[in-house]
């Protein structure tokens, strides 16, 4: 049989592991593999190159994605769409193994409805696809934004500072949930709780009384109830490009303001996104890269190889596109019981 893989949606530490997987595995098992360039853009404009084993041996241990990836939508127009499914043909393509979040599984998951087999493999950084209990990116991205608080631990304690740290995530809090209990912060403000500035300044004013300086970590995706720094700015697939808000800065500011104490701020953006899968995402991105050929082969069209616990399933990708994955009451208690 001849697989096609393509990685689509922002980028994150583990695609080429998981890309490796797929070829790997299905190679082994006596099939062949091509690999679409930049995500279903690949697709729709009919850019494939054969994917051998050679090629991917050596990228076990390289951030970003060999395919290249886009946010394209394939299904946004009649045409593209019509497109999209004449190249599948062209290029003999049995199965479809779309390596992506919410938008590019949904995309995959309209190329099922529409008859051509397809498996799904879950990653984004921001870890709130459905139905898994973590996804690859997510582990490499708050270890980069741990090893960024700690580094800003340093210049605070030396100024006798509040600082504040931004990070990504969109709606879902996992990114600084993450950040805060690993790197020790006084206060962490996720998406999932409103925001509290009389708490915020207390818990700073507290923190700097104790031990000199005050670390905060703030979820790009919060709402301070105003719109902050460029709101309103969208990618294709119209979500608003959340970091244009500059909710670190604003932050920072409303603690200066309310505080007196000095207050600085950091956005480290896309540098999350980048540099060598951490081993878990390594192991976790080759496994599912592996299942999904194996449910292909399995005839389970249609379905995610996801974690559970310690396995690796697959689910209808209906079950994986349900609701985002949020951070849960559980972990939000946890997560405060450590800021004290
Ligand atoms: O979904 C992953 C993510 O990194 C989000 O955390 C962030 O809001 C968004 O992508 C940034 O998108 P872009 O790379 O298009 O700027």
């Amino acid at each position: 049989m001849k697989f096609g893989v393509l990685t689509g949606g922002g980028d994150c530490p583990g695609l080429n592991p998981a890309i490796r997987g797929v070829v790997l595995r299905a190679t082994q098992r006596g099939h062949t593999v091509v690999g679409f360039r930049d995500g279903w853009k690949g697709v729709r404009d009919g850019l494939a190159r054969p994917l051998e084993p050679a090629d991917v041996i050596g990228i076990i241990d390289e951030g970003g994605t060999v395919l290249g990836s886009s946010r394209t939508n394939p299904f946004a127009k009649p045409e593209d769409e019509a497109k999209s499914l004449a190249q599948l043909r062209a290029h003999g393509i049995d199965w479809l193994v779309a390596i992506g979040g919410d938008d590019t599984l949904g995309a995959a998951r309209e190329l099922h409805r529409r008859g051509h087999a397809v498996v799904g493999v879950p990653k984004t950084m921001d870890n709130d696809v459905g139905g898994t209990d973590w996804t690859f990116g997510f582990d490499s991205a708050s270890t980069v934004a741990v090893d960024a608080l700690e580094r800003l631990r340093d210049t605070a304690r030396s100024h006798h500072r509040a600082i504040v740290l931004e990070v990504m995530g969109r709606h879902a809090g996992w990114v600084a949930l993450a950040t805060g209990i690993g790197g020790g912060a006084d206060v962490t403000l996720l998406p999932e709780e409103p925001y509290d500035e009389g708490r915020l300044l207390a818990r700073v004013r507290e923190a700097v009384q104790a031990r000199g300086y005050a670390l905060v970590v703030a979820s790009e995706g919060i709402d301070l109830g105003v719109a902050a720094g460029r709101a309103g700015a969208r990618d294709e697939f119209g979500h608003e490009l959340l970091r244009e808000r500059g909710i670190g800065a604003e932050v920072a500011r409303r603690i200066e303001r309310g505080t007196g104490i000095e207050t600085r701020s950091a956005q480290i953006g896309h540098i999350q996104r980048g540099g060598p899968p951490t081993l878990f995402d390594r192991l976790l991105a080759s496994r599912l890269g592996a299942a999904a050929v194996d449910l292909a082969l399995a005839g389970r069209r249609g379905e995610v190889a996801v974690l559970r616990g310690e396995r690796i399933e697959g689910i209808p990708l209906d079950a994986a596109l349900g609701a985002p994955k949020r951070v849960d009451a559980a972990w939000r208690d946890l997560l405060h019981a450590l800021e004290r």
